[in-house]
């Protein structure tokens, strides 16, 4: 069979699947969207409601040139703040922030970008702007108008008018607008982990769902998310993914190792790499933390597994993301106060005899080794290699 015929045969498997399975006469969702992680800058986690047309076109800027997209970051995602009121039929308008979305989707597309937009199920945002309760056919209508490529869906309010147990309902109504609206559009659900998502944020459409509570720019905050992940690798793959939160790199209150860690696990696990920084202010360091290419590759390896913890004893972890290649991802974590030893055991990693090592973060190869590697480890910090 040729790779087309075999695309195809993909695609209509999957669009029969959505026929049968989320009722009535649908169109599928694009199948090709988001089979690896999704990569982009996101307004929220830097601008919070600060967001504007500006930001959002300096972040666009800034991405088409300074490397990142080509690293592989192409969604430029507006975060709460942008609505404004509904029209006399209900179609919901940006407020006086963004005068023209259309014009502005022109613009990131026009960059070779895409651009992401942020609601809820419920009447109200997180932040307490217009949600799209009630008006979800009207917004997934509108937001394909625009030219919109992602949509972060976040629960906030709807706590208010939904139980818990109709929230998946809550979730697959507003994939299903999307679905009717035509436009492949990345659905992100936000609901911070609860009513365990994971094991039914794939079946309503979900490309990617929020695991935990909100992240902050402190390592207490990063570390606790990011190594509580541990046993959710087995729902994600190609095409839907836990999502830890945003990144906080570059955002000023983490040490150069404590963020090296953030982007470090955050690659392991197969997380969605969202910036969250001001990406028209930023240091060469923050720069070559959120592009290095071999590390982003461990992040966007097309197998698509999330990795897990192999080892613990006390603050020193080991985690492996095994990759397309044959080869293992390894981090070699300490979450201590002091520089501290840490050894990767070849037996716990599935690798026999011996085998050859290279830094990611160093882009080096450090030689061949017998059973085990180890290395030293800063306070906070990672050692991040790739063991063949
Ligand atoms: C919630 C989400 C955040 C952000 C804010 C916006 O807290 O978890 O990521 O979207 O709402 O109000």
């Amino acid at each position: 069979m040729s790779n087309k015929s075999v695309r195809w045969v993909g695609h209509s498997l999957v669009a029969a699947l959505a026929l049968c399975c989320l009722g009535g006469a649908l169109p599928a969702q694009d199948p090709g969207l988001a089979l690896t992680p999704p990569m982009g800058w996101n307004s929220w986690n830097h601008f919070a409601c600060k967001v504007s047309d500006a930001v959002v076109r300096a972040a666009a800027d800034a991405i088409a040139s300074n490397g990142m997209k080509d690293a592989g970051y192409v969604y430029v995602n507006i975060d709460d703040c942008w609505q404004g009121q509904r029209d006399s039929s209900g179609v919901i308008q940006a407020n006086e922030k963004f005068p023209n979305m259309k014009a502005l989707a022109d613009y990131v597309h026009s960059k070779g970008l895409r651009l992401g937009i942020y609601s809820s199920p419920g009447p109200q945002t997180c932040a307490k702007y217009e949600g799209s309760y009630r008006h979800e056919a009207q917004d997934a209508e509108q937001y394909a108008k625009w030219g919109i490529d992602y949509l972060k869906y976040d629960w906030c309010s709807a706590s208010r008018v939904y139980k818990p147990a109709e929230m998946q309902a809550a979730y697959k109504k507003m994939h299903d607008a999307l679905a009717r609206a035509g436009r492949p559009i990345v659905y992100s659900l936000c609901q911070y982990g609860l009513e365990s998502v994971w094991q039914w944020g794939a079946s309503v459409g979900g490309n990617l769902w929020r695991t935990t509570g909100d992240i902050s720019d402190r390592y207490d905050r990063m570390s606790v998310i990011g190594f509580d992940q541990n046993g959710l690798e087995k729902y994600a793959g190609p095409g839907h993914w836990n999502d830890p939160d945003m990144l906080e790199v570059g955002n000023g209150k983490m040490s150069h190792d404590e963020y090296l860690t953030h982007m470090s696990l955050w690659c392991i696990l197969a997380a969605p790499l969202l910036a969250g920084n001001d990406l028209s202010a930023m240091t060469p360091d923050t720069l070559a933390i959120l592009t290095n290419s071999e590390v982003v590759a461990v992040d966007q390896d097309p197998k698509g597994v999330q990795g897990h913890r192999v080892w613990q004893e006390g603050p020193y972890e080991v985690w492996m993301k095994p990759l397309a290649d044959g080869g293992k991802a390894v981090g070699l974590f300490n979450r201590g106060e002091d520089a501290a030893t840490i050894k990767v055991n070849f037996s716990d990693i599935e690798v026999s005899g011996s085998a050859s090592v290279r830094d990611l973060w160093a882009k080096k190869d450090l030689g061949s080794f017998e059973g085990s590697y180890s290395a030293q480890v800063p306070r906070h910090g990672v050692v991040l290699v790739k063991v063949k």
